[in-house]
């Protein structure tokens, strides 16, 4: 059985205060729900990540970065690395978000780069990739995802491969409250694992976790999760109000 995940990616989102309230509001949610058959991963901003740790010591929940940088070490004034994250005892790192590859021009190459750097230093990639409207209604949604996935993962060998969670989040479906509906999420998600099994074998196919992210949120995440190719969320929004999130985790 492959592995179901919620992860949520705060994005740029809480002061202190806040993230500590959410994360114990988070924490005490899960302890009463006794929720075994879901992983849940919390994506806060940098500076919370050892709070974060913290607080999940006592708790089920799994805490990820939302960045990396390619780096190991040296001369790069305000950036993270990868050994930096493994010594807090960080175990995820969403890397490729649409919001790093528009804002922060990051392309499949360097995306491909701060994949490897992380996996080397022990740290699962939760690896974004999704198509942009224009490509949506132009029908080349498959072939753009299959080319994000070629440059940036499809190189890596199997037991490296084997080691990610995908994440498909079609870019105009985040943060703008149209999610992709179930149907376009199994098309994508069944699409991505027939791509998977082509190059690494059904073996890991079958065990790889793709996530759906986009506008996903305690109503429609029911429908999304069923479907059988999509193995959990990746939420924004949604995951900053405690009850919403915790719905969320419920309807997987
Ligand atoms: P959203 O964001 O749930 O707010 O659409 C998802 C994401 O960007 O990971």
């Amino acid at each position: 059985m492959r592995e179901k995940i919620v992860a949520g990616n705060w994005k740029m989102n809480k002061t202190f205060t806040e993230a500590e309230e959410l994360m114990h509001q988070i924490a005490d949610g899960l302890e009463q729900m006794e929720e075994d058959k879901v992983g849940v991963i919390l994506c806060p901003p940098a500076i919370y990540l050892e709070m974060a740790i913290d607080i999940s010591e006592e708790s089920s929940f799994f805490v990820g970065a939302q960045n990396i940088s390619e780096h190991e070490s040296g001369a790069y004034t305000g950036e993270i690395s990868a050994p930096m994250l493994a010594s807090l005892n960080i175990d995820y790192c969403i890397i490729g978000h649409s919001e790093r590859r528009k804002y922060f021009e990051e392309n499949d190459e360097l995306i491909g780069r701060k994949v490897a750097v992380a996996i080397h230093n022990n740290i699962t990639p939760i690896y974004c990739c999704g198509e942009v409207l224009p490509e949506r209604q132009a029908g080349n949604h498959l072939e753009v995802v299959k080319m994000q996935l070629e440059k940036a993962v499809f190189i890596l060998p199997p037991s490296e491969f084997s080691n990610l969670i995908i994440a498909y989040e079609p870019v105009w479906a985040i943060g703008t409250g149209v999610n992709a509906t179930p149907e376009q999420a199994q098309e994508m998600h069944a699409y991505i694992r027939r791509l998977i099994g082509a190059k690494y074998g059904q073996d890991i196919a079958h065990q790889m976790t793709i996530l759906y992210g986009g506008s996903c949120n305690a109503s429609n995440a029911g429908a999304l999760f069923s479907q059988p190719d999509v193995d959990g969320g990746l939420i924004g929004g949604a995951s900053l109000k405690a009850e919403e999130f915790l719905k969320i985790i419920q309807s997987v």
